[in-house]
């Protein structure tokens, strides 16, 4: 049972990169699209009972948001794993800009997130941390942060 864990600033690439690599494996739960904690609750309390992979597709920038996901699925056997989307925040600022069929993200959104990133470290609970660098324009480049636990 594998818990994959997002971190990154809107417009690092995360949610293209779920649907690329984890879409037909694990289900995605993302706050944009659930609007509601509570129904985020709801979904990832649904998918540990089930024992169902899941990915937390949110920017995740702190260790504090990033623990309500970790505590639970460590607590039920899950191994954790994330996922740093290391990017320049002015290139990000601009990719969302040219994104079509949703409102642009405003750039204090952009930039407050990038000065709220906290990388992810194995002291949080991860098994593993790959680090995702998006290589325009399709493709990405995946490198281990720390050697596997
Ligand atoms: N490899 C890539 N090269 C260039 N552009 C990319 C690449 N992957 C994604 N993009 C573009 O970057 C923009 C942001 O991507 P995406 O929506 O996946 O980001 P996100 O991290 O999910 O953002 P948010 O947190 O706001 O949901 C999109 O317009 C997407 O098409
Ligand atoms: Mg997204």
């Amino acid at each position: 049972m594998q818990a994959v864990i997002f971190c990154g600033i809107q417009g690092s690439g995360k949610s293209t990169f779920y649907l690329e690599r984890f879409f037909d494996t694990h289900l995605r739960i993302n706050l944009d699209m659930l609007r509601t904690r509570h129904r985020e609750r709801r979904l990832l309390a649904a998918c540990i009972d089930a024992r169902q992979r899941f990915v937390i597709d949110n920017t995740n920038p702190t260790v504090e948001e990033r623990a309500r996901y970790i505590a639970p699925a460590l607590a039920a056997g899950f191994e954790v794993t994330g996922y740093f989307f290391a990017t320049d925040p002015r290139a990000a600022f601009e990719r969302n800009q040219q994104r079509s069929g949703r409102v642009a993200v405003p750039a204090a959104g952009v930039f407050g997130t990038y000065k709220r990133l906290q990388p992810p470290t194995p002291d949080e609970g991860f098994a593993r941390i790959d680090r995702v660098e998006l290589v325009p324009p399709r493709g990405f480049v995946v490198t281990p942060m720390r050697p596997p636990a």
